[in-house]
């Protein structure tokens, strides 16, 4: 749900010879770190991601300049504007996401609960629905 995509801030070691941030899992964030990916050398206009995830959980930081996720529940649909390499967007499963606006020289690191795997994905607009639907279903119309 959207309630539970929250921007967290991480721990910054102010240094004059320049700041340190850390991350570690199950402690910063909600899940442990089984994947680092990064993209890096987008060109302006650029959209990424258009998708959900099953069962993947997702920690994303602007390690560098600035970049908008809009994410969706299925329900509701949200903005976010990310632009410190000290704060990040923790996305849980079921989660559709948009990434766009990227600034020049942005550099987005997503830190993953899993490895990569193409059948955890939905790339289908409709099929997210239909699943994100059917769940909610199951959950609130319990049948005898
Ligand atoms: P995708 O997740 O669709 O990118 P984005 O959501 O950022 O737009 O991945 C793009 C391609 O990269 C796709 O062919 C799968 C591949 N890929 C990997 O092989 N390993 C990974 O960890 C990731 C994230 C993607």
């Amino acid at each position: 749900m959207l309630v539970d995509c929250v921007t967290l801030q991480l721990p910054k070691i102010h240094d004059p010879r320049g700041n340190l941030t850390f991350v570690e899992g199950g402690r910063q964030i909600p899940f442990d770190i089984r994947r680092v990916y990064y993209l890096y050398d987008v060109p302006g206009g650029s959209e990424r991601g258009g998708h959900a995830h099953l069962n993947l959980h997702q920690f994303v930081i602007a390690m560098s300049g600035s970049f908008d996720i809009v994410l969706d529940d299925g329900f509701d649909r949200k903005r976010y504007h990310l632009n410190r390499s000290y704060e990040g967007l923790y996305i849980p499963p079921m989660t559709w996401r948009e990434l766009d606006n990227f600034s020049s020289g942005s550099v987005c690191m997503v830190l993953a609960s899993e490895v990569y795997d193409e059948g955890d994905y939905l790339r289908n607009y409709s099929d997210f629905m239909l699943q994100v639907h059917t769940r909610f279903r199951a959950q609130h119309h319990h049948t005898p």
